[in-house]
């Protein structure tokens, strides 16, 4: 049986050193590992060439170290991988599903849990379930794409509340995530609290910057969502390192432990649905509640699309692997980890001169396409065309979160993005510091080379989340151009 990683939840994460160096120091050891490969620069172009100038469509022997994403591609700890032996596998009434329901329970405090097999699968179950009426609007601190698809896919519409300061890329605000809560109470007075199914606040907003918000702010959201009678749900996908944000940045809870700060947070919504490809650092997911009828307005919906009430479709070896991800996140020497590595390779970057979305965030860091690439129109993708740059100089594999990753209006029009980024994902527990120095040495040679990075055009977009199969090509031969410079610069070097 695998030791609770709970009774280590005293255990904290920031370790000083006697000379003052400020960089983050692992709290684990690879026990397992992976060969990466790193192909020469001609193979990176080429690779680029066959997946259209996009990163998603790249191949992992082609790619060095992948920071996609942090979603499904974390370290599992040895007590997960352990508890994954002991499943239990059976259609109906797994245990598996007991123990996942269990740390729940435990670490969320929901006692009702409904399986899904991934985030966007919750998103799907809650807008079916309660975006009954077209144009009914969902406010929320900012969308995510998988969440906005479904709720228009349902005939709703969403209303994007953050404060002013969420959208200055260089600064020093603690909660760029928070809801603007005077909009937030204008937007129901306009809109009549009965055209609006729920409010959705979402921890550590992914799309500007992987910004936390304070619990105080969650706080004033739950106030206004009870005077007016809407529910509130929080997409807890990134939950665990929104709190340690809180311990970190929130006066009140500067000696809170982790398991405080997530009660208090998922104490404070009625629905909380979550990726367990990021929480728990799984593959899975789940909504849960403690309110008996909210769940069984959603039971019936995951038979439907996702698979009996004890998996919703699952392997009941994830679900273990959930279970005891969910008691890790109460532990902040494992849950800093991420964040204390994204934080130096920020303060690094900026450093160097990069414009970097600050403060440093969660999931990973974010360049500035906006400003690297400001010879490129947004109408070119800057973020898609610095995602590629990027590969092509490094093998590293970014992803575009800029106008590529909006989709077009009803009438077929570009909606340009508020921010132009390139997220360099930070998977928990993944990478070494000495890895974490190339990307930072290869994104100063980009920075310093900016002017050679061209736009690029859609050959082939798909209607739907057209950043995921899009197939784009360059405007004019600067890849070429840049492969040139690089050779001049590296010599024989990848
Ligand atoms: N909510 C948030 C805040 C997310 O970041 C994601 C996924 C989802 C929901 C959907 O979860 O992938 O399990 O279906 N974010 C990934 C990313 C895809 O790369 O940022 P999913």
């Amino acid at each position: 049986m695998c030791t609770p990683a709970y009774t280590l939840s005293k255990m904290k994460g920031n370790i000083k050193f006697y000379k003052g160096e400020n960089i983050p120091l692992e709290l684990h050891k690879p026990r397992i590992v992976q060969k990466l490969h790193l192909v020469p620069i001609e193979r990176r172009l080429q690779a680029l060439q066959e997946g259209g100038f996009n990163t998603f469509k790249l191949n992992t022997p082609d790619v060095f170290l992948d920071m996609l994403t942090d979603s499904g591609t974390n370290a599992m700890s040895d007590n997960q991988q352990a508890a994954m032996m002991h499943a239990d596998d059976a259609y109906a009434g797994s245990q598996s599903f007991a123990r996942m329901a269990k740390a729940v329970e435990d670490v969320l405090k929901k006692k009702y849990l409904l399986p899904v097999h991934q985030g966007r699968a919750a998103e799907n179950v809650l807008s079916c379930a309660y975006i009954k009426k077209k144009g009914a609007l969902i406010p929320m601190n900012y969308h995510f794409t998988t969440a906005l698809a479904h709720i228009t896919q349902y005939g709703g519409r969403i209303a994007e509340l953050l404060y002013d300061e969420a959208y200055n890329i260089a600064s020093s605000h603690p909660f760029k995530g928070n809801m603007n809560i005077e909009k937030l109470e204008e937007v129901i007075k306009e809109t009549g609290a009965g055209n609006i199914p729920f409010i959705r606040m979402e921890a550590s907003t992914n799309l500007i910057g992987g910004q936390p918000f304070s619990i105080a702010n969650m706080r004033a959201v739950r106030e206004i969502a009870n005077r007016y009678g809407i529910r509130l749900v929080l997409d807890a996908s990134l939950l665990g390192e929104n709190a340690y944000l809180v311990i970190q940045r929130e006066p009140e809870f500067a000696s809170a432990s982790m398991g405080d700060v997530i009660a208090t947070m998922t104490g404070l919504a009625d629905i909380v649905y979550f990726s367990a490809r990021k929480l728990s650092s799984s593959r899975g997911g789940g909504i849960c509640t403690n309110n008996l009828e909210i769940y069984r307005e959603m039971e019936a919906l995951i038979p439907l699309f996702e698979g009996f009430l004890t998996y919703g479709g699952m392997s009941v070896r994830e679900i273990e692997a959930i279970a005891v991800g969910l008691y890790e996140t109460l532990d902040e020497s494992i849950i800093c980890q991420s964040p204390q590595f994204i934080s130096y390779l920020v303060n690094s970057l900026v450093a160097n001169g990069v414009s970097m979305v600050t403060p440093p965030g969660v999931l990973g860091a974010h360049v500035d396409a906006m400003k690297l690439c400001e010879h490129i129109p947004q109408t070119q993708y800057p973020a898609g065309a610095l995602a590629a740059a990027f590969y092509l100089i490094s093998g590293i594999r970014g992803m575009e979160r800029g106008t590529m990753s909006n989709q077009r209006d009803e009438n077929g029009n570009e909606t340009y993005a508020d921010m132009e980024l390139l997220r360099l994902a930070v998977p928990r527990r993944v990478f070494t510091l000495s890895q974490i120095k190339y990307v930072i040495d290869r994104m100063t040679w980009l920075y310093e080379n900016r002017k050679m990075i061209g736009g690029l055009k859609f050959v082939y977009e798909p209607p739907v989340l057209r950043f995921f199969m899009g197939e784009l090509e360059p405007v004019s031969d600067w890849p070429q151009k840049l492969v040139a410079k690089f050779k001049e610069d590296f010599g024989d070097s990848l």
